[in-house]
């Protein structure tokens, strides 16, 4: 079985990114074939600083090797260095139905704010097919945001083998939702979007301080608090122990505690759950060239895959003569 999924390198990444993506990522790595890639051509569409491009490819890159990713279980790659899915693209484009596409989110919800799309938003969920598809993926874990681009997928994988025979494998989504959403700083979903993030690598200090300005409801000190309902527990929730976590649940319930001293230990718990990672990061980041090397080594298995893909899919459909 291959697992694939990808990930877009436009912001450092943050717990919500950590909690609902990343960590099952690295949880499934084991099995037969994980290929995991940074998405930097989907990001194109929304980073248009060249050189923030490139560092924020290379952070998560790094980022991502320091949270667990082992080159030699998974397949670590950069999207754009496998000119194959680019290619796959177009034969699949032909053949999309306009209609498919105007119904995806992405570009739905730009043009319904009033603001004009580029073909690149428009045609992305392509480009994801391909992203797919080029590497014959069984299983693709994503968030449940990504499940409809996952159905586009699916559909095109299908009518393609339809009108040219047996070509692509058709994936199935696992949509991650066991962690449920994870609240940013201000009780709403945490999002790069909605500036209420707690980055996974953010210094200490300046996470400290954001942590103490998580927003709180104003019940007095004495009144007991349901914990599971609150997201300054939910976020303590995901980095303390499990003993730590029934402590804390347990004075919630008892009432009569300062939020100060929960956001308190939420920044200690989360110190030292990122802590090793922090650790391995910053090596990481110190051996450059280390980096490009696991980053070549996994561009050119990706490539041998999607070639021998590309191959069969031109065979098919007439091209290759
Ligand atoms: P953002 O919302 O910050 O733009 P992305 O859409 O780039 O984040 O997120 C990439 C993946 O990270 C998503 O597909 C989803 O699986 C996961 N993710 C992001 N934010 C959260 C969150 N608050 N809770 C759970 N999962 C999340
Ligand atoms: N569109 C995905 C996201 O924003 C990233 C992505 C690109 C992806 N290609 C993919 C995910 C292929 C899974 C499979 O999160």
């Amino acid at each position: 079985m291959r697992v694939l999924s990808g990930i877009q390198p436009t912001a450092r990444f943050h717990w919500g990114n950590y909690f609902g993506a990343i960590r099952q990522y690295i949880e499934l790595q084991t099995e037969d074939a994980a290929f995991y890639f940074i998405a930097n051509l989907h990001a194109l569409t929304t980073v248009r600083d060249p050189d923030l491009l490139r560092q924020n490819t290379l952070d998560a890159a790094i980022d991502l090797l320091a949270l667990g990713l082992n080159p030699d279980h998974a397949v670590l790659f950069v999207q754009s260095e496998v000119p194959q899915v680019t290619e796959l693209t177009w034969l699949l484009m032909t053949g999309t139905p306009m209609g498919l596409l105007e119904r995806c989110h992405a570009y739905k919800d730009k043009k319904a704010k009033g603001l004009t799309a580029d073909a690149g938003l428009f045609t992305y969920p392509v480009l994801m097919a391909a992203d797919i598809l080029a590497y014959d993926a069984d299983v693709v874990p994503v968030g449940e945001d990504q499940g409809q681009h996952l159905e586009v997928c699916r559909d095109l994988a299908t009518s393609f083998n339809h009108a040219f025979g047996e070509t692509f494998v058709v994936p199935k989504a696992k949509i991650l939702e066991s962690t449920g959403k994870v609240p940013g700083t201000d009780g709403e979903k945490m999002s790069k979007s909605y500036s209420n993030t707690l980055e996974i690598f953010e210094e200490p200090k300046p996470q400290r301080k954001k942590v103490m300005r998580i927003t709180t409801d104003s019940r007095p000190m004495e009144e007991p608090k349901e914990p599971e309902t609150d997201h300054l527990y939910q976020l303590f929730a995901l980095v303390a122990s499990a003993a730590e976590r029934e402590e804390m649940a347990a004075l919630y319930r008892r009432g009569g505690f300062g939020y100060g001293e929960v956001k308190k230990a939420l920044a200690d718990a989360a110190e030292a759950y990122f802590a090793e990672a922090r650790e391995r990061r910053a090596e990481l980041a110190s051996q450059p060239e280390r980096v490009r090397e696991i980053l070549d080594d996994g561009a050119s298995q990706a490539r041998a895959k999607a070639q021998d893909v590309l191959d069969r899919a031109q065979s098919a459909c007439g091209i290759k003569l």
